[in-house]
C-alpha cells in the first residue's frame, strides 16, 4: 500500500476519551454529549461522565447531577445560575472540531447537501477533507447505508479530520484517503462529487470520471476569479445545468419588543458552483 493510498489509523484510546455520542434518548445518560446553555447563550458541549465537574463563568457544573434529567430541563450551577440541558446538533458539535483549515460554514453546509441531491444510501466523494466539517455533514446525510469518500493531500489534516469524525461517531461512514486528487479518485459511478480546493477547475476530468451520468458536481471557492475559471472550464466540458450561487445570511435580534436585523454579519464565505455530469460524445462530422 503506497503512501498516497494510505488510510490513516488513529490511536483508539485517545479518541474514546473524547468521543461524543449524539444523544437519542429522552433523558441524559452517561456517555451522552450534551449542550449546556444559560441565559447569555454561551454554549458548552461536553460529554457526561460520572464524577466530572467543570468550572464555567456561570459557576460549577456537577455532571452527576445531570444524569437522568430530561432533555430540555433546567438545572442550577454552583452559583445558583440556571442553565438548560439540550441535545447538541451537528452545528453545535462543529464548534468542538479541531480546526486545521477553514471549514465550510453551517449556512453553506445545509444548502450544499440539498444541491448535491444526497439521500440516505448514496455515495459521495469530497476533497479536500480539511478539518472534516463537510465530511461530517455528508456522513450524517447519507446514513449507515451510504458512504463518503474523502481525499486530502496533507496527512496531519487528514488525521485531525478523522479524529473529529471519530469524536462524533460518524467515522465508519467515511473512507479517508491521503492523496493529491490530481492522481484521480478510486471510485466510479458515485452520486455526487464536492470540491473544496483552491483550483477545482483543474480536477473536472477526475470528477467526471468518478461520477455517474447525471451525477452532481459541487464546488465552493472564495473569489470571483476562481468562479470565472471554474465556469469557463465547465462550459468546455461534459457538464450541464451550471449554476453559481452565493448565500447571504443575516441574523435578527429576537427580543419581541425590538425585532430587527443584527448590526454585525458574517459578510462572505464562498461562492457555490454546481453542475450535472452529462455524456458529451463527439459527434463525427458527416462527409458529403
Ligand atoms: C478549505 S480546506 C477544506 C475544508 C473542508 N471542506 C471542511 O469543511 O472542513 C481545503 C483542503 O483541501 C486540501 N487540498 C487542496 N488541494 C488539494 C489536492 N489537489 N488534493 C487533495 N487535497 C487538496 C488542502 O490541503 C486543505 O486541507
Amino acid at each position: 500500500m503506497g503512501v498516497n493510498h494510505r488510510i490513516i489509523v488513529v490511536h483508539q484510546t485517545l479518541i474514546e476519551r473524547h468521543k461524543m455520542t449524539l444523544p437519542k434518548s429522552l433523558t441524559v445518560q452517561i456517555g451522552d454529549t450534551v449542550l449546556l446553555i444559560g441565559k447569555d447563550r454561551k454554549p458548552f458541549v461536553r460529554t457526561v461522565r460520572q464524577g466530572r465537574v467543570i468550572q464555567t463563568h456561570l459557576g460549577e457544573i456537577v455532571f452527576d447531577q445531570l444524569i437522568g434529567l430530561r432533555y430540555g430541563e433546567k438545572f442550577y450551577t454552583g452559583n445558583g445560575q440556571f442553565m438548560y440541558i439540550l441535545q447538541p446538533t451537528l452545528e453545535d458539535v462543529l464548534t468542538q472540531f479541531q480546526r486545521r483549515t477553514q471549514i465550510i460554514y453551517p449556512k453553506d453546509l445545509g444548502y450544499i447537501l440539498l444541491k448535491l441531491g444526497l439521500q440516505q444510501g448514496m455515495s459521495v466523494i469530497e476533497a479536500g477533507t480539511g478539518s472534516g466539517a463537510m465530511a461530517a455533514a455528508l456522513a450524517l446525510m447519507v446514513g449507515d447505508e451510504g458512504h463518503v469518500y474523502s481525499y486530502e493531500r496533507h496527512a496531519s489534516r487528514l488525521q485531525a479530520a478523522l479524529d473529529n469524525l471519530k469524536m462524533i461517531g460518524l467515522d465508519e461512514r467515511v473512507t479517508f484517503t491521503l492523496r493529491d486528487i490530481s492522481e484521480g479518485f478510486e471510485q466510479k459511478e458515485v452520486h455526487a462529487v464536492f470540491l473544496d480546493v483552491p483550483n477545482p477547475y483543474d480536477y473536472l476530468d477526475v470528477a467526471r470520471a468518478a461520477l455517474r451520468g447525471g451525477g452532481i458536481l459541487g464546488a465552493i471557492v472564495p473569489t470571483a476569479n476562481q468562479v470565472i475559471d471554474l465556469l469557463t472550464a465547465l462550459y468546455q466540458g461534459p457538464w450541464f445545468m451550471i449554476q453559481a450561487e452565493e448565500l447571504i445570511l443575516r441574523s435578527w435580534k429576537t427580543a419581541p419588543a425590538r425585532v430587527r436585523p443584527d448590526e454585525q454579519m458574517f459578510g462572505h464565505t464562498g461562492i457555490l458552483v454546481f453542475a450535472r455530469a452529462i455524456h458529451k460524445e463527439v459527434v463525427p462530422e458527416i462527409s458529403s
